[in-house]
C-alpha cells in the first residue's frame, strides 16, 4: 500500500509490507489522535484568568471501558497474526527449493551451487523457483558475525561461523538487485556488499552449466594456473614482476628472499611465509609497506590455487620476462562508454583494468592513495614540502608519471601504467568526472 520498504521482489514481500503498513498507519493514527486531543486540551483547559478549573468527578463508564479494551486487544492480535504469518513464510523453505551455499568471510560474500559453479560477489538465481540458501562464516574458530541481507526479497538472515543458518525466496520478477552485510563486522563492513541477478529460467540454467572458465583453469599446470590467479585475483594490482614498486613487494626473485618486517624481526619468503601471507596478511608486514595493506584470500583461494600462486612466484626469477598480456593485461579503455565526458571518466576510473579505485577512495576515506573526493582544486603537500594545486597538468602528470611528485604521507606506489594506456583525451574526461567528485 505504502510502498515504504520499495520494490517487491519476492513471493512473501508483500505479507512484510501489508504488516509494515498496518503498524505505520495505526502508529500514526494514533500519534496524532493522542498528541492531538492532548495539545487540544492544553489548549481549552488553560488557566484563565489567575484562576483554576476544578476537574468534574467522573464515575466508570462500562461500555466505554469495554470497547478500549476490547478494540485495541483486537487490533493487537490482527498486528502480532500479520507478523506471525509472514515470519512463518519467512523461516518455511519449500522442499523442493534449489540450495546454494553462502559463505561471508572478511569481507566478501562467495556462493556455491550444487554442480560445483563458484561465484564472488554475485548471486545469479533463476526467476520464479524458489532458492535456498545456507549460509555460514568462515573460519569456523576466528570468523565473525555478518548478515546476509537482500531488501528487495524482504529477507535477512545472521551469519555465524562455526554453524549453518539459512534464509530462502521465491524471486517474482528478473532484475539486478543490491545485498548488503547489516552485521558490523569490521573495518570494510560497509563494502561487503553482493549482487542478486534473478535470470530467466533458461538463461539460469545455461549460465549455471558454463563451465568454460573452470575447465580452463582445471587444466593448467600449478605455475600456469598461478599466472591467472595473479592478474584474476588482482594480485597484480599491487605486487609487480619488473621489481618496479607498487603497493606490496615485488615478485622479482622475490622467492627465497630474506629481509626484515616492520617489528624488526627478519623473514624469508618461503613457501610457508608466502600461504601465510596469502591468507593471513596481517600477521607480518615487510618495512617500509603499509600495514593491513593487503585483504585476506582466506576462503576465496584454495590450497591448491594457494599452492599455484607460489609455484608461479618460484618462476619469477629474472630468467625470462613473464608475459602478462594479452589475456589479462589491464583492458585500453579507448572504448569507454558514455555520452559525456563525466560518464566517460568514470567509466575509466571504474574500469577494474585501470586500478584507480583499488587505491583511491572515492568517499574521503584513506586508502593507499590520496582520495579522490575534493581532489579538484585541492592543495596537497608533495614529500618535499613544496605545496601544489591539483589541476589538469598536475593530474595528467601523477597518472603518466607518478613518481614525479609525491603527495606527503604517501607511498611511490602507484604504477607507471598509465601512458601509452591512457590517453590525452581519457584523460581529460578523468579529469571532468574527478571535478564532480566534491
Ligand atoms: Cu560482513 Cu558486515
Amino acid at each position: 500500500m505504502l510502498g515504504l520498504l520499495g520494490e517487491q521482489g519476492s513471493e512473501f514481500a508483500y505479507k512484510v509490507d501489508f504488516a509494515n503498513d498496518v503498524v505505520t498507519i495505526i502508529s500514526v493514527i494514533c500519534t496524532v489522535a493522542i498528541v492531538g486531543t492532548m495539545l487540544y486540551f492544553a489548549v481549552i483547559y488553560r488557566q484563565r484568568d489567575g484562576k483554576d478549573h476544578e476537574t468534574p468527578m467522573i464515575e466508570g463508564n462500562n461500555t466505554l471501558e469495554v470497547i478500549w479494551t476490547v478494540f485495541p486487544t483486537l487490533v493487537c492480535i490482527w498486528v502480532a497474526w500479520l507478523g506471525f504469518d509472514a515470519f512463518v513464510d519467512l523461516r518455511s523453505p519449500p522442499a523442493d527449493a534449489m540450495e546454494i551455499n553462502v559463505t561471508g568471510r572478511k569481507w566478501a560474500w562467495d556462493f556455491q551451487y550444487k554442480n560445483g559453479k563458484k561465484t564472488t560477489g554475485e548471486l545469479v538465481v533463476p526467476v520464479d523457483r524458489p532458492v535456498k540458501l545456507i549460509m555460514t562464516s568462515v573460519p569456523a574458530d576466528t570468523g565473525v558475525l555478518h548478515s546476509f541481507f537482500v531488501p528487495v526479497m524482504r529477507t535477512k538472515a545472521d551469519v555465524i561461523p562455526g554453524r549453518y543458518t539459512y534464509e530462502w525466496f521465491k524471486p517474482i520478477k528478473t532484475g539486478d538487485f543490491q545485498v548488503f552485510c547489516t552485521e558490523y563486522c569490521g573495518t570494510e563492513h560497509s563494502k561487503m556488499l553482493a549482487r542478486l541477478k534473478v535470470l530467466p529460467q533458461g538463461e539460469f540454467e545455461r549460465w549455471l552449466a558454463d563451465d568454460s572458465e573452470e575447465r580452463k583453469l582445471a587444466g593448467l599446470k600449478p605455475a600456469d594456473l598461478g599466472k591467472e590467479l595473479y592478474a584474476g585475483k588482482q594480485c597484480i594490482s599491487c605486487h609487480s614482476l619488473d621489481g618496479s614498486a607498487r603497493v606490496g613487494p615485488t615478485w622479482l626473485k622475490a622467492f627465497g628472499k630474506e629481509g626484515e618486517l616492520a617489528d624488526g624481526s627478519k623473514y624469508k619468503m618461503d613457501e610457508n611465509y608466502i600461504r601465510e601471507s596469502i591468507l593471513y596478511p596481517m600477521k607480518k608486514t615487510v618495512k617500509g609497506y603499509p600495514a593491513a595493506g593487503m585483504p585476506s584470500y582466506q576462503g576465496q583461494l584454495s590450497d591448491d590455487e594457494v599452492t599455484a600462486i607460489i609455484e608461479f612466484i618460484k618462476t619469477v626469477d629474472g630468467s625470462k620476462p613473464i608475459d602478462i598480456a594479452p589475456a589479462v593485461a589491464p583492458k585500453k579503455s579507448g572504448a569507454a562508454a558514455g555520452a559525456t565526458p563525466v560518464e566517460r571518466g568514470k567509466a575509466i576510473v571504474h574500469d577494474t583494468g585501470n586500478l584507480c579505485i583499488t587505491c583511491h577512495s572515492l568517499d574521503g576515506s584513506q586508502m593507499v592513495g590520496p582520495s579522490f573526493k575534493g581532489l579538484w582544486g585541492r592543495k596537497e603537500k608533495l614529500s618535499d614540502g613544496s605545496e601544489v594545486v591539483v589541476d589538469a597538468a598536475y593530474i595528467k602528470e601523477s597518472i603518466w608519471k607518478p613518481a614525479a611528485k609525491i603527495v606527503q604521507g604517501y607511498g611511490p606506489v602507484m604504477p607507471a601504467m598509465y601512458e601509452g594506456k591512457l590517453t590525452d583525451e581519457n584523460l581529460n574526461d578523468v579529469i571532468e568526472y574527478l571535478k564532480t567528485l566534491q
